[in-house]
């Protein structure tokens, strides 16, 4: 099994899901270009994937929240990796958030919460759409994270939800505007359930790391749901996403009621 992408450029790839995914997408086959923060765990991922036949490794610093600097990464990224036909916007934080104590509520936070998961991602989907776009025919694509609480709030992270909400919903239609336009790029979305991660650290200290499913586990699933080719491809729920938290059931339903409100367009039918 291998991706459909020869190389990938993936934010968020320090840890957790990014940093799996992006291991199992070099020890398949797969190039890849990965960014975080955090310097010295980019170097650990050259070191461990560098000498890897078959795929190529190369890393960047960049903080996503610097919506200036985003049009400048973009292009130096295409120039130095003009054979990148792959963008992953992985990135993510989650804080706790309480409205019964309105005074514990940080508005900084919930603003910073909604730039690393919402509106940096428009940011660098402006910049990266045309890069792709000018590859046709030949096929690109972009995936984004969201999580199955973009399809069901929990109540301790309900700005987190609400962020994951908004991408989910700007996801939906962007892919059918690019269906309607022929485009060559596809719109994949990932949806994860609770997987073990540095995600739930900051709020609940070594503990948030017990939190849901093992992280191998998602990664397997996961992977194989990228690697599917055509409108299957597209959605990809993992593990408690698909059945308890709706996405094969009241999910379906909801993207039906999208089609119908969208009557005259040929990819409602
Ligand atoms: N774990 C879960 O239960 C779960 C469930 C559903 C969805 N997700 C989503 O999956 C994605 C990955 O999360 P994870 O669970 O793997 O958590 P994680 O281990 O905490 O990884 C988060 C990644 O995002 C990067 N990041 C955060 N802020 C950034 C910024 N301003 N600029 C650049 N990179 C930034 C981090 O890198 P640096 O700190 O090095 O910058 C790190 O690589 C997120 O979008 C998350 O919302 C996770």
């Amino acid at each position: 099994m291998q991706l459909q992408y020869k190389k990938v450029l993936i934010f968020g790839a320090t840890s957790g899901i990014g940093w799996a995914l992006a291991s199992k997408f070099v020890e398949t086959g797969t190039s890849v270009v990965v960014v975080g923060r955090r310097k010295e765990r980019l170097d650990d991922f050259a070191k461990q994937h560098g000498n890897t036949e078959g795929a190529t490794v190369d890393t960047a610093i960049f903080d996503i929240t610097d919506l200036k600097g985003i049009p400048g990464f973009a292009n130096d990224m295409f120039k130095k990796h003009p054979d990148l036909d792959c963008v992953f916007l992985n990135s993510g934080l989650q804080r706790k958030i309480n409205w019964a104590e309105p005074e514990s509520v940080d508005l900084d936070t919930i603003e910073l919460e909604m730039l690393t998961n919402y509106t940096a991602f428009m940011h660098l989907t402006k910049m990266f759409l045309p890069l792709l776009q000018k590859q046709a025919p030949k096929k690109t694509g972009i995936i984004y994270t969201t999580s199955g609480l973009a399809l069901v709030p929990i109540l301790y992270c309900s700005n987190y939800c609400a962020s994951k909400a908004a991408l989910h919903h700007m996801i939906l239609a962007m892919r059918e505007q690019l269906r309607e336009a022929k485009s060559n790029v596809k719109i994949i979305e990932l949806l994860p359930p609770s997987v073990q991660s540095e995600l739930h650290e900051h709020e609940f200290c070594d503990k948030g790391k017990q939190m849901g499913m093992p992280l191998k586990d998602f990664t397997e699933e996961a992977f194989e749901g990228l690697c599917k080719d055509g409108k299957e491809g597209e959605q990809v729920p993992v593990q408690a996403v698909k059945d308890m938290m709706g996405f094969n059931g009241w999910e379906q339903e909801r993207q039906k009621a999208m089609f119908k409100m969208w009557v005259g367009y040929p990819s409602a039918d």
